[in-house]
């Protein structure tokens, strides 16, 4: 019989251990190792099992690599073209990760659907009936699409060794197993182990292969810190379940910039490509209401106009409360104390509730002056007039701050019909012979004199 050998595993950070530890050395988590059995036996390729040649490779001059930058694989989807840098990469692995119920399937069985390519969707977690009935929902007629329902990676292979599809979609890298590792599915080694099998296939057959991964509590892949390096893209699917947007953000990208963003719109038939962001995520509403402002930021490389809401209200218990949807408390709090220090308010014994609307959450500091402005609007009860948007970053002494390319945001806010804008003092601007009235600022008194008189 052939000898067990197992290991301990950090099923936190993958790191391996002779034996068990209490804490991870590596990552510090405490309680994480698990052994895991990792027998392994000698012949194991993705080819032994559709029994074709192996070859190894050889070294080349840098000169006789033939590049492939060209050859990218168009997936029909503007935005998912976008983050990927142009397309998938042949033999390219992309790992796309994301909270339950986010939209990762749907996302990637619609492109499986709408490409003219032959794709096959390996599914480990739905059955095919169930595959089904989300196809006919999105695009019912779809010649170039097999799904397959398997976990089995040796089995996997094979259909692929029959099928010989252009693009590999995995639902999900946790639910797989290879007969080589003997420890449970979604464990730090099968994970490791499958995920090497499919990069060995992509990387031999020049097949793109998209993986779905979980996610944990903390919003991190599940599974070993390993796999996003063993990757050639990772991608996170994000945005809150409640609302319709989902922003589709690239991690790492071995053939493209990680700065470019993709949005979507669920909708009962699938996602929905959101070529024009700012139009949507601004509310149309005809009345003039206190407590909105405009910001106008820049997620990854794109220009984006998103509405701030702010509600300043007494405080009904000693301690007032702050709470912000889409913006971090404790930058609400910092700038809350600036305006109590700067602009003379007495915000201590006002509850402020904060919230970026369309559910997406931004870190871009250029909208602490929105932000500001929002509630100075709320407090005092007078709307911001109609056509003023903001794009500066706030300091401790109340100082409006520069913030960068903020000549993307003024064409952006000019496209969009905004009719003014606050920036910096100190901001550079480039541009010449604007549509849009440019108000430089230095302090946020300067604005609360021009907003409010
Ligand atoms: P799903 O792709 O299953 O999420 P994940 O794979 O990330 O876990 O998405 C499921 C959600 O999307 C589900 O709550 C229903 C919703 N949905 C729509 O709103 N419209 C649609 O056309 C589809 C297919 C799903
Ligand atoms: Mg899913």
């Amino acid at each position: 019989m052939a000898k067990t050998k197992t290991a301990f595993f950090c099923q936190n950070c993958g790191t391996q251990y002779a034996k068990w530890v209490g804490q991870c050395s590596s990552c510090k988590e405490w309680n994480t190792v698990v052994e895991e059995v990792v027998q392994k036996e000698e012949k194991r390729s993705w080819k032994t099992d559709i029994s074709s040649v192996k070859q190894a490779s050889k070294p080349l001059r840098v000169s006789e690599i033939t590049h492939e930058k060209e050859l990218r694989l168009d997936t029909l989807d503007q935005e998912f073209n976008r983050v990927l840098g142009g397309g998938l990469v042949p033999g390219s692995l992309t790992l796309l990760g994301g909270e339950p119920g986010i939209g990762k399937s749907t996302l990637l069985l619609q492109i499986a659907l709408k490409l003219p390519y032959k794709t096959l969707y390996v599914s480990g977690e739905e059955s095919q009936r169930q595959i089904k009935m989300r196809a006919d929902r999105i695009q019912p007629n779809s010649e170039n699409c097999y799904i397959l329902t398997e976990t089995k990676t040796q089995n996997i292979f094979q259909q692929i060794g029959a099928l010989e599809p252009d693009l590999v979609v995995i639902d999900s890298i946790q639910t797989l197993h290879t007969d080589y590792i003997e420890s449970a599915a979604g464990s730090i080694s099968q994970i490791r182990e499958c995920a090497a099998e499919l990069i060995k296939f992509a990387k031999e057959s020049h097949t793109p292969v998209i993986l779905v991964g979980h996610i944990t509590k903390d919003g991190t892949i599940a599974g070993p810190k390993i796999l996003e390096h063993m990757v050639d893209t990772v991608l996170q699917f994000e945005g809150d379940r409640n609302y319709v947007y989902r922003i589709l953000r690239s991690l790492k990208n071995r053939f493209g910039s990680t700065a470019e963003l993709g949005i979507y719109e669920m909708q009962g038939s699938g996602l929905r490509e959101v070529n024009n962001p700012s139009e949507v995520l601004i509310s149309k509403n005809q009345e003039d209401l206190s407590g909105t402002a405009i910001a106008a930021t820049v997620e990854g490389m794109r220009p984006l106009l998103i509405e701030i809401q702010a509600l300043v209200s007494t405080a009904v218990y000693g301690t007032p409360q702050r709470s912000a949807t889409g913006f971090n408390a404790k930058r609400l709090n910092m700038l809350l104390a600036v305006l109590e220090k700067r602009a003379g308010f007495k915000l201590a014994a006002k509850d402020v509730f904060l919230n970026i609307t369309g559910g997406i959450s931004v870190d871009d500091p250029a909208i602490d002056l929105a932000v500001m402005a929002a509630i100075l609007s709320s407090n005092a009860d007078i709307p911001i007039e109609k056509g003023i948007c903001f794009a500066a970053e706030v300091g401790l002494a109340g100082e409006i701050r520069p913030v960068q390319r903020v000549d993307q945001r003024i064409l952006e806010a000019e496209k969009l019909g905004f009719s003014t804008i606050f920036v910096s003092k100190n901001n550079k601007i480039g541009l010449k012979n604007t549509g849009i009235q440019i108000r430089k600022v230095s302090k946020i008194e300067d604005v609360v004199s021009a907003l409010f008189g």
